[in-house]
């Protein structure tokens, strides 16, 4: 077949099917094509959004008491409608609802569970900087055929798929069924997702860079003061911070380096959520061969007990996250 054929994201999973059973059925693949189908109505609305009365926030607020962004709540409700419908799911959780979402009475159920964030880094939207959507995928183990609690507390191990949409210079879907990373760039001119990226690696790190938000700085652990000025001063690291995570984990998925959000900022356990947040953003990394840490243990390794539950957050090179984790350990030790 010429290299310049288009493979889209269907065609590409279809050629992978033979490869990995959760494929196999068929259903994971509409089930992927329907999130990349929300992607598109997302990324259309988010690219006019100065144009559609859609900018700017809601009277209410989220019960993390965070003011929701208009972009927020139309992301959720396309990410729910895509879905809902479909067949392929039990139920779903999200950011924007405080409980899990059973599959409507009126649509048939499935065996699939999808977490996600709809837009993540909502602070960025007005500003005209990218923001994102992150999604993770489990299968369900209760008997339910409407869904229970714990077909969404499971460990980020267990995720059947997990990738995210960036609404950036152009708009990306990459995502992992547990057989690599695969980026597809949308091509507005066929409205389709192009394999652009396939097998997405950390690269060895020749771009250092990490990125924090430094203006906690006085508020970190002693062993993450440490950690920082380590970099700053013996690590030869860059810095770049977009205060989007999807942005900011795409940026050191390409060229390397280190994405913390550490404890204690924003909240006792950090600002990012464990099930629609970390988890995915944990899987991509170990499969793009590199690590997601809480700065003491694997993310991925993290039974969850709540739906909005917060973890600090060390994602990016392994021999990165493992420095974090050597420095956070020595001051632990020390105090
Ligand atoms: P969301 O918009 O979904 O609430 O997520 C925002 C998160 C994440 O995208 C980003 O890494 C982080 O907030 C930035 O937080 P700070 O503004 O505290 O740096
Ligand atoms: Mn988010
Ligand atoms: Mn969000």
């Amino acid at each position: 077949m010429p290299e310049n054929h288009v493979v889209t994201i269907s065609r590409f999973l279809i050629e992978q099917e033979r490869k990995i059973a959760e494929t196999t059925t068929g259903t994971f693949t509409s089930l992927l094509s329907n999130i990349a189908l929300a992607a598109k109505v997302i990324s259309y609305q988010v690219n006019r959004a100065g144009l559609a009365e859609i900018l700017g926030e809601t009277e209410q607020e989220n019960f993390h008491g965070e003011r929701i962004q208009k972009l927020d709540l139309f992301a959720d409700d396309v990410m729910q409608k895509a879905l809902d419908h479909t067949g392929l799911i039990t139920c779903m959780a999200s950011e924007e609802n405080e409980f899990f979402l059973p599959v409507p009475e009126n649509f048939p159920s499935g065996d699939y569970v999808v977490i996600y964030d709809p837009l993540d880094g909502s602070s960025n939207i007005d500003v005209n900087v990218s923001i994102g959507t992150i999604f993770s995928i489990h299968s369900k183990i209760s008997d339910s055929d409407r869904g229970e609690l714990k077909d969404c507390l499971q460990a980020g191990k267990h995720q059947v798929a997990a990738g995210y949409v960036l609404y950036g210079s152009s708009t990306m879907l990459v995502y992992t069924t547990g057989a690599g990373v695969h980026g597809f760039t949308l091509d507005p001119s066929i409205g389709e997702f192009v394999l652009s990226h396939k097998n997405m690696r950390f690269p060895d790190p020749s771009r250092r860079v990490y990125s924090i938000n430094e203006a906690h700085y006085p508020g970190w652990e002693t062993g993450q003061q440490l950690l920082v000025d380590y970099l700053k001063n013996e690590g030869d690291f860059s810095s770049r911070y977009i205060g989007s995570l999807v942005a900011d984990f795409h940026r050191t998925l390409l060229q390397g380096g280190i994405f913390m959000y550490p404890a204690g900022q924003g909240a006792p356990e950090g600002k990012l959520r464990l099930l629609y947040e970390c988890a995915p953003i944990a899987m991509l990394a170990e499969q793009a061969g590199g690590r997601a840490s809480t700065g003491a243990r694997d993310v991925l390794e993290i039974i969850p007990h709540s739906l909005h539950q917060r973890i600090p957050l060390y994602v990016g090179n392994r021999e990165f996250v493992d420095l974090a984790e050597d420095f956070l350990a020595e001051e632990d030790s020390a105090t």
